[in-house]
C-alpha cells in the first residue's frame, strides 16, 4: 500500500489501541516523524473524552506520529487538517451524490451520520520533546448502532472501496496535500475549505461542554484555533474551545 513519500507504515494485527502502540514505539525510539501505525482491530479503541471507539475488523484504525513545526498551541489545527483530508478521501470513493460534511471539531459525516473521527494526543519522545499522535478511525464495513451521534459506514453508503488499506492510502494522500498547505500557508488555508463543508453553519445548534449545554447559531470557527463561535438568542456570541455539537433538528 503506497503511502506518500516520507511516511513509514507499521501494520499490526490486534492491539488495544493504535494510539497506545504509536506512543509505545515513540518511547522506544522506534517511531519517527510520519510513522503511521495501523491495526486490523482494537480491543480498547478510544474516542474523544475517553469514550470507546468500537473497533471491529474491516474498519480503518490508524495513528500518525507527527512532529509539526511551531508551537504546541497551534497543533489543534491539525484536527481540522485531518478531518478535511478524510472528508476529501472518502468523497472520492463514495457515489457523487453523497453528502460529505464536517461536524465541529473533527467529525466526518455522510448524510448527517458519523463515518469517521479524529483523536489528537500529545506524547513525549525519549528526549522529552512533544510529539503529536493523530488518530483516525474510518468506518468501512460496520458502525455502532447505539451511538450518541447516529453513525454509518462506507459499505452502507455504497462506496466503491471499503478495504482499510485502500481507505488509508486515500486518506494519507489527501492528508499530505493539506498538511503541506497548512505548513506553507497556515490555518487560514484550511479553515476556509473546512467551513465550506461544515454542517449547519449559520443554523441553530446545541453545544454540550463542561457539563452544560448552550443553543444558538453556529456563526464561525476561530481564525487561529478553530474554536466554535455560537450566537445566542440574546445576541451575544460565545466562544467554545472544546465540546460536542448536536444539531437542533436531529
Ligand atoms: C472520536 O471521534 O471520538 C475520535 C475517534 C478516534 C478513533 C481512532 S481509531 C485509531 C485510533 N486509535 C484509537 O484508540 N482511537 C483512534
Amino acid at each position: 500500500m503506497p503511502l506518500p513519500p516520507g511516511y513509514t507504515l507499521v501494520a499490526l494485527d490486534r492491539v488495544e489501541s493504535t494510539q497506545e502502540e504509536a506512543a509505545r514505539l515513540l518511547q522506544q525510539g522506534k517511531a519517527k516523524n510520519r510513522t503511521v501505525v495501523t491495526a486490523k482491530s482494537q480491543t480498547k479503541g478510544r474516542g474523544r473524552y475517553g469514550r470507546d471507539w468500537v473497533s471491529a475488523e474491516g474498519n480503518l484504525f490508524a495513528s500518525l506520529v507527527l512532529c509539526p513545526a511551531g508551537d504546541l498551541s497551534g497543533w489543534g489545527q491539525l484536527g481540522f487538517v485531518a478531518s478535511l483530508a478524510v472528508a476529501e478521501a472518502i468523497r472520492k470513493i463514495l457515489p457523487p451524490e453523497s453528502k460529505v460534511q464536517l461536524k465541529w471539531p473533527n467529525d466526518v459525516l455522510v448524510d448527517g451520520k458519523k463515518i469517521a473521527g479524529i483523536l489528537l494526543e500529545i506524547k513525549s519522545d525519549p528526549q522529552g520533546k512533544d510529539v503529536l499522535i493523530l488518530g483516525f478511525g474510518v468506518n468501512g464495513v460496520s458502525h455502532p448502532e447505539q451511538a450518541e451521534i447516529p453513525a454509518t459506514d462506507l459499505k452502507e453508503q455504497k462506496a466503491e472501496k471499503t478495504e482499510p488499506e485502500a481507505v488509508l492510502e486515500a486518506v494519507m494522500a489527501a492528508f499530505e496535500g493539506y498538511y503541506e498547505l497548512w505548513q506553507e500557508k497556515g490555518f487560514a488555508a484550511i479553515r476556509e475549505p473546512w467551513l465550506a463543508l461544515a454542517k449547519d453553519l449559520k443554523k441553530e445548534v446545541a453545544v454540550r461542554f463542561a457539563g452544560k449545554e448552550i443553543k444558538g447559531e453556529f456563526v464561525d470557527i476561530g481564525s487561529d484555533d478553530g474554536a466554535l463561535y455560537i450566537k445566542k438568542a440574546g445576541g451575544q456570541t460565545e466562544r467554545i474551545a472544546c465540546g460536542d455539537v448536536y444539531f437542533s433538528h436531529q
